[in-house]
Order: structure tokens, then sequence, then C-alpha cells
């Protein structure tokens, strides 16, 4: 049996919405299947304004502009994250500040950020890793207390809640990936979630260009003209209509991968202590987007991977932590994240996709049992 990591879904009706697109005629951004993959995710999880952009990356970048982070700004973040989160901020020359994670749920340890501000801080990026909540109360405390806007990177996020909150409604902006490995996909897509009203109008100009051809469009001027910096971040209509019926049924999709999680969950507990497996605090609901497991030791983590490849599984490792990266190093100073790099040498991330067959499952479980009896 071979078990790849990820199959890229397909739901199965996409086909049929691309076929519209041909007899609309109209390829480009901001056309009908945009405008509706925009409004399911306003009406459904809640934000002000939903903006599909081609990537989360690009959504993350948006962010960057939108808080007119300057050369020498402050933003708090997590090391132990995609690159997208501190390149956003690194293209505008902020200093990355970075914060250590929680042991369990490898989210940005919110006891950790104050001590970290100073009077350069503009902003606080928090990652929601596998879709499992950061603790947004404290957070969302911290930032208001010293002034700082409050950014979701929400990558694996997608219908995942905190407190009853949809993940990405709770900053001041928030951005989801739609990556061929996320749970919903377009091949490359994402999306800009503005809940601050300020920022509304500004992301609207920051995405075309940094023009008000929305302004344009709707009447308001009579001619378009750069107004901000921004630049070209619209997702086609090919695109948004591959990902609309991924999107309409989000739901069905996300509840069928936590019965995969769930089967996962319960069969590796019979051998594996729960501090090895991942933690879902009891205020949160996620969306299965990742299965991992902790294991005791980098040493052991390459051989579990070793003996999984020789059972046709394929399991991969995943962040190396960005403070440790060739980039940071050799630019900037080094600094102790102990949390961090226990996390990045020893978290296994093992085969999760929508289809996911239980035999699939349990030959991946028999495989870590058999592993862990030697
Ligand atoms: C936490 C996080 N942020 C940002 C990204 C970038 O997403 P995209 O590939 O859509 O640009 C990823 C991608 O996996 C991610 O995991």
């Amino acid at each position: 049996m071979k078990i790849p990591f990820n199959k890229p879904i397909i739901y199965g009706t996409e086909k049929n919405y691309l076929e519209e697109v041909f007899k609309n005629d109209q390829f480009s951004g901001n056309g009908s299947f945009t405008k509706k993959c925009n409004k399911i995710i306003e009406d459904k999880i809640g934000t002000k304004k939903a903006i599909l952009t081609s990537s989360c990356t690009d959504a993350l970048e948006m962010t960057s502009l939108l808080a007119k982070i300057e050369p020498g700004d402050e933003v708090i973040m997590p090391s132990f994250t995609f690159v997208s989160t501190a390149s956003a901020f690194e293209l505008r020359h902020a200093n990355i500040v970075w914060c250590d994670i929680r042991p369990d749920t490898k989210n940005i340890d919110e006891t950790k950020i104050e001590g970290l501000i100073t009077d350069k801080t503009k902003a606080v990026v928090v990652v929601h890793y596998a879709g499992v909540a950061c603790e947004m109360d404290q957070i969302l405390e911290i930032c208001k207390k010293h002034n700082l806007l409050l950014i979701e990177d929400a990558a694996q996020a997608i219908d995942c809640k905190y407190k009853d909150k949809y993940l990405g409604t709770i900053g001041d902006l928030a951005a989801y990936s739609f990556h061929e490995t996320k749970n919903i996909q377009c091949g490359e897509g994402g999306a800009l979630l503005v809940n601050n009203n300020d920022l509304v109008e500004r992301a609207e100009f920051v995405r075309d260009k940094g023009t008000n051809r929305i302004h344009f469009n709707q009447g308001k001027v009579d001619k378009y003209t750069w107004v901000e910096l921004g630049s070209s971040y619209l997702m086609s209509e090919l695109q948004a209509a591959f990902l609309y019926p991924q999107l309409k049924n989000s739901s069905e999709i996300n509840n069928s991968r936590l019965e995969s999680w769930n089967l996962y969950y319960n069969e590796l507990s019979k051998f594996m202590d729960p501090d090895k497996l991942p933690v879902v605090p009891e205020n949160c609901v996620h969306n299965a987007h990742m299965f991992y497991i902790v294991l005791d030791s980098f040493e052991e983590r390459q051989q579990l991977i070793e003996y999984l490849a020789t059972e046709g599984i394929l399991a991969i490792f995943h962040y190396v932590s960005l403070h440790s990266s060739p980039y940071w190093k050799g630019k900037y100073n080094d600094i102790e994240l102990p949390v961090t790099d226990q996390v990045s040498k020893t978290l296994l991330r093992l085969p999760i996709f929508y289809r996911i067959t239980e035999s699939e499952i349990l030959h991946v479980v028999e495989a870590i049992r058999n592993f862990k009896k030697k």
C-alpha cells in the first residue's frame, strides 16, 4: 500500500464552474466567482470584507502594507511558521521579533508577548497552527492595551473557531490559504479578511495595484488613478470558479477530515502519551488540517520517517524554525527559543487528506505501533 502525504482535494463539480467562466468571458480578477466566494466568506465567517488573493503570502503582504509598516517598526510573531508570515514584513524592512511557542498547541506563547513589546512595536502576528486557535482573549487584550495591530495568519484555519468566533475574524486583519496542500484549494490562492472598518477601503485599493479602480467600477469617479502603495493581488476567475464549490461545501469537507483525524487520535492514544499527540483546547473547533505526532528526539523522528517509507507511507516533518534559517542566521543575531527548537526537531506530520480511507489510516497507525515496539 502506498500512502501519499497529501492528495489535493477535488470536490467533483469544479469543471462545471470552470465552463461557466468560459461562458462569462471574464478571466481576470473580481468577476462573478470572486464576488460569490468573497460573499460566502463574509456571510459565513462574518468578516467585514473578504478579498480573494492569489495566495496567502499575498494576503499577508497586503496586511503589511495596510499596517503601513515602516523600516525599523517591530513586529512580534512566532518563528515556528512558514516563511511568508515573516517575509511579508521583512519586505517592508520591519524588525521581526520572535516569540517562543507553547509546548501543547505549538502556537505563540501569549504569556511571552508583553515582555517583547517596545515603543517601536507596531503589530503582533499570530499563526493558528494546524487550525487550532491561539489564546486570542489574552492576545487581543495585550494588543488593545498597547495599541497594536493584531494580524491572524489563518493559512490553515478555514472554518475553525475560538470560543464560537471564526478564526480570521478576531484580529484587525487575517489571511487564509487555498494552496493545494490546504483543506480547500484552487492550486494557488488565498484571502484577506478585513475586520477593522478603517482598513476596508484601503484594502480594496492595495489589492488593485494601489488604484481606486473599485470607485471607478462603482461609478464614483470618472477615471481611476494611483492612490495607495499596492500591487496586483487579485485571484483570476478561473481559480475562483475552481474554489467556489469547495468553499460552498467546506463544512462537509472538514467534517469528513475530522472523522479521519479522530480515528488517528483514538488509535494512536492506545499506545502513545497524550503529550505526544495534538492538543486541542476545549474552547477550540479545529478543521483537521493536520495530524502530527511528537517523537522523543530528532534521531527517533528520522528513523520513523525512514521506517514509514519502507511501508509505503510518506510522513513529513514541518517548519525549520525561521530564526535558525540560513536567511536569518546570515543577517541577524542569534536568539534562544527553546520550545520552538524542540518542536521543530521532533514533530512529524502523518498523511491526512479528504477521503483518506480507514484502512490507510489503520496501516499508518500499525506501522507506528510496530516501530515503537522495536
Ligand atoms: C502558516 C502559513 N502561512 C502562510 C502560508 C503561505 O500560504 P500560500 O502558499 O497560500 O502563500 C502557509 C503555507 O503553507 C502557512 O502554513
